[in-house]
């Protein structure tokens, strides 16, 4: 199996949780792709969707899947999202796709939160991947520096503006020991929207695809 493959066989597992007559969160991402592709199957079913990115909503609007405002269907049985990296206390690092606001958002609204992942993300700790920070603009320079004195390498991703016309800073080099407090951390430093740390409400149920099959990994 190719990483495709094993996102693809994750978001199809995913499927298996959803039940008829609710909203469904969706995420963002190559992995989320291919859990709107599967939930076409079921637009019958299911009473619409609420994206996590301008770019899932199109996708699932293509499908004939209806998009409806977080503020009229929240609270939500479920979301699924993919994630960059991830622990087996399903802590995760996301925001490669940009879409890091808008995804803590709708899982934090939501009941359970599936992390859909290949086992390529999979990590001992977080840090590995860079960890993506929202910034307001004109807070970008200040932010970099907060962020050097936390230990890490701060870089603008270049021509990126978020749906919320915002920029992110990726931050190199971090070895995450302790995932909560960091969120926090970064959350306090003036300027920073949100950091792509799902440590705080972390994934309730992790399938992780390989050339074994799906495993799925819970709390506790
Ligand atoms: C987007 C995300 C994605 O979940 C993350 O980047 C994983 O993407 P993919 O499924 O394409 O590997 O956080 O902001």
């Amino acid at each position: 199996m190719n990483q495709d493959d094993m996102k693809k066989a994750v978001a199809e597992a995913a499927l298996e949780r959803i039940e008829s007559g609710w909203v469904v969160g969706v995420g963002t991402g190559s992995t989320a792709n291919y859990f709107i592709d599967a939930l076409a199957g079921l637009k019958g079913k299911i009473d619409g969707a609420v994206a996590s990115s301008n770019a899932s909503a199109e996708r699932l609007r293509g499908h004939g899947i209806e998009v409806l405002d977080l503020n009229s269907a929240g609270p939500l049985p479920i979301y699924v999202d993919g994630a960059d990296e991830a622990t087996r206390h399903l802590h995760l690092t996301k925001g490669g796709g940009g879409a890091l606001t808008r995804e803590k958002i709708v899982a934090a609204a939501s009941k359970t939160f599936v992390c859909v992942i290949d086992s390529t993300k999979e990590a001992a700790y977080l840090g590995g991947y860079p960890l993506p920070v929202e910034v307001i603009p004109m807070a970008r320079s200040h932010v970099a520096r907060e962020l050097a004195k936390l230990g890490g390498n701060p870089e603008l991703r270049d021509g990126l503006y978020t749906d919320n016309g915002n920029v992110i800073l990726d931050v190199h080099n971090l070895r995450i020991m302790n995932p909560v407090e960091l969120e926090s951390e970064i959350d306090h430093i003036a300027g920073v929207v949100t950091n792509g740390l799902f440590a705080r409400r972390p994934a309730d149920i992790m399938l992780i695809g390989s050339d074994t099959g799906v495993e799925e990994v819970t709390a506790g």
